[in-house]
């Protein structure tokens, strides 16, 4: 096996920054649309290039992604090519196709009860759903991303079986050869060791390309930047963070926010990994985003003296 601490293969990783989703979907109060658009601008001035930018979703079930089509009016054409939207079901994949979107994040978790909890319907019926998605696809400039919600532990039934995860991931590259794959640790109870394995696993058993997988974890238990790390000792080479450390499933009790992303760059760059981000930029917009709703912001390296942190 590859020595994991040995980063002389490393390639440039790929952050995805889910702030505008994933952290905003937790915000009960409604976050006006013009602070929701110039918190992406400021985000996409740090440097990124994969940005998940809301949700279509039902209006009744999560309000606060309710004005996505406005967001994507706001975006410049450039950033339209890195820009995801969360889908739920083929209703939020065809208005998401219809508003010019390139990139699909459809969702499935691996857990029935959290499936149900989330989005209404057992596990068998959104993979149907999904089979009838790409197979209705014609055009093939869209990516398609499957999230694998609760690939670690569900709020409800407790920790994930990885044969599951597996079972889940081959079915999903049966549907979709070129499918992304997010493995998502959507309450933040998963472990660095739990992370480490379930990669090795899906690497050794499924697929070794790096850039087949993604993973998107949370810091409920202050093991964010830990476990992001050894998903990338695993060969994962695109990982989900949001600013501020926003976040969490409405539709998972006892989920907390996600890993902040300036706390996760500042260790990557400090052991020398490449992530095309601006650390100082990025630590402002944090800033800006954890004005949004101070009590669930997160997060550790904003709150330090910032010309420790960035000398
Ligand atoms: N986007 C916008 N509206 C949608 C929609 C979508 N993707 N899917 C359904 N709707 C609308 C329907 O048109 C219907 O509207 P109406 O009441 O005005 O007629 C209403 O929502 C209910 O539709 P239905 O198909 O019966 O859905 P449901 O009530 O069974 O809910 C979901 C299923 C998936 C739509 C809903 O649970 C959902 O949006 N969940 C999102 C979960 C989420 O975002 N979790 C966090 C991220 S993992
Ligand atoms: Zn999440």
């Amino acid at each position: 096996m590859r020595d994991p601490l040995d980063f002389s293969r490393t390639d440039k990783v790929q952050i995805v920054e889910v702030a505008p989703r994933d952290g905003f979907q937790a915000v009960k109060k409604q976050i006006p649309t013009t602070t929701k658009s110039r918190m992406i601008t400021e985000l996409y001035q740090a440097g990124f290039e994969r940005m998940e930018i809301g949700a279509f979703v039902s209006p009744k079930a999560l309000p606060q992604m309710a004005d996505i089509k406005e967001i994507i009016s706001n975006m410049p054409d450039d950033k339209m090519k890195g820009a995801s939207v969360l889908v739920p079901n083929i209703k939020g994949a065809e208005l998401a196709l219809a508003a010019g979107i390139k990139n699909l994040v459809y969702v499935i978790s691996i857990s029935e009860s959290h499936n149900q909890n989330n989005v209404r319907r057992s596990t068998d019926e959104s993979f149907a759903d999904f089979e009838k998605l790409i197979s209705s696809m014609t055009d093939d400039d869209i990516n398609i991303r499957l999230d694998l919600a609760t690939s670690f532990d569900c709020p409800f039934e407790g920790q994930t079986a990885p044969d599951k995860v597996i079972t889940a991931a081959r079915k999903a590259i049966q549907i979709c050869s070129d499918v992304e794959i997010g493995i998502c640790d959507t309450t933040g109870r998963a472990t660095p060791n739990h992370v480490y394995q379930l990669f090795n696993r899906l690497m050794e058993d499924v697929d070794q390309n790096p850039y087949r997988w993604a993973y998107h974890g949370h810091d409920t238990f202050g093991l964010g930047v830990t476990n992001a790390l050894h998903a990338y000792y695993a060969g994962v080479r695109i990982i989900e963070t949001a600013a501020a450390g926003l976040g969490g499933c409405p539709f998972a009790p006892g989920a907390k926010g996600n890993t902040a992303t300036e706390d996760l760059i500042y260790a990557f760059h400090k052991m020398g990994v490449e992530t095309g981000i601006n650390l100082e930029k990025l630590l402002e917009t944090s800033d800006h985003i954890s004005e949004i709703d101070p009590p669930s912001a997160g997060g550790r390296i904003r709150t330090l003296l910032r010309s420790y942190v960035l000398a």
